[in-house]
């Protein structure tokens, strides 16, 4: 019986690849993203236009965007943390852009050398702009469930902030577990209160899977009412600002436990198998 549609987002080629320690050659990123292309995701971030001296891994996002063969259907993403990275996104022709903001004070200032709301004000004039030229904005709110610097995060804060970015004219909401620390207790607990300012229709799940406990939480999700999840090919990943947080939960292992419970997510497996062991091999732990 279908439990009708479920979308993955990949986020491997920027999730992924920002934390690697490797210099990764663009040709290789046009390798994995354009196998990526071939699976049936509708969206793919692809780049990030944050700055070089704080992320050297995405100082090529320009060239990535430039040089992948784009499917029709597949809207590539990138994240924008100012206007200047908004500007070089849009020259670069990404299809839709990300804000990141954080539930936490202490990720916000490590991540993005701003408070919570110096990083809204920011970001105000950046959803301006992308409105001006229909460019569709994703919001990101990191540390959901835990911090590394502050500890544990209030549902509250993640509904604050939450709220806030879609406010704004963010279509989507993406949470992030940002160090994989939320258990289906935890989780659900953060939704229920997320829930009340954003419809679970506009949410997303980003889990790391730090602890194992990825496919758990996703589990509480959907009993929620979440349908779009957020993961990376070959469970790529982390952030470098952010210790402990290695490891996106895998998109094979996410798209085979949906497709088992009984999700529509449109996705070919053995592509996606085929672009696992191509990021697997990118991988340098
Ligand atoms: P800052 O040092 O406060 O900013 O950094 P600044 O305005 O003083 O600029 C410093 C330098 O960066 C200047 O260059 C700027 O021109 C340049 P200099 O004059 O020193 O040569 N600069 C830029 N260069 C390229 N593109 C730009 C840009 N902006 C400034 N857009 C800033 C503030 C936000 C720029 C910095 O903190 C930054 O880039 N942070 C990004 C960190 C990051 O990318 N983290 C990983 C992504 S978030 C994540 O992974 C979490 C997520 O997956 C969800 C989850 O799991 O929780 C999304
Ligand atoms: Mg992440």
């Amino acid at each position: 019986m279908s439990l009708g549609p479920c979308e993955i987002f990949e986020v491997g080629p920027r999730d992924g690849l920002q934390n690697e320690a490797r210099d990764i050659p663009v040709a290789e990123k046009f390798a994995l993203i354009d196998t990526l292309s071939r699976a049936g995701f509708r969206r793919i971030e692809a780049a990030s236009f944050v700055s070089p001296k704080w992320v050297p891994q995405m100082a090529g996002s320009a060239a990535v965007l430039a040089g992948i063969t784009r499917a029709e259907g597949v809207r590539y993403a990138a994240l924008t943390p100012n206007l200047r990275g908004f500007e070089d996104a849009k020259a670069a022709g990404a299809d839709e852009i990300a804000i990141f903001a954080s539930a936490s004070e202490g990720f916000s200032k490590a991540n993005i050398n701003a408070s919570i709301a110096e990083s809204i004000d920011r970001f105000t004039p950046v959803l301006e702009e992308a409105r001006h030229i229909d460019l569709p904005v994703r919001g990101y709110v990191s540390c959901v469930i835990e911090c590394p610097y502050d500890g544990t995060v209030a549902p509250s804060a993640v509904a604050e902030v939450a709220d806030k970015l879609f406010g704004m004219g963010c279509y989507e909401i993406s949470l992030g577990d940002t160090i994989g620390a939320g258990t289906p207790d935890s989780i659900a607990r953060m939704l229920l209160a997320v829930r009340d300012v954003v419809p679970a229709g506009r949410l997303a799940g980003h889990y790391h899977d730090t602890q194992g406990r990825a496919i758990d939480n996703i589990d509480a999700s959907l009993s929620l009412g979440l349908r779009v999840f957020d993961a990376a090919v070959g469970g790529l990943g982390g952030c470098p600002y952010a210790p402990g947080a290695a490891g996106n939960v895998a998109t094979e292992t996410v798209a085979r436990h949906l497709a088992a419970l009984g999700y529509e997510t449109g996705l070919d497996l053995e592509v996606i198998e085929e672009a696992a062991g191509m990021a697997r091999a990118m991988r340098t732990d």
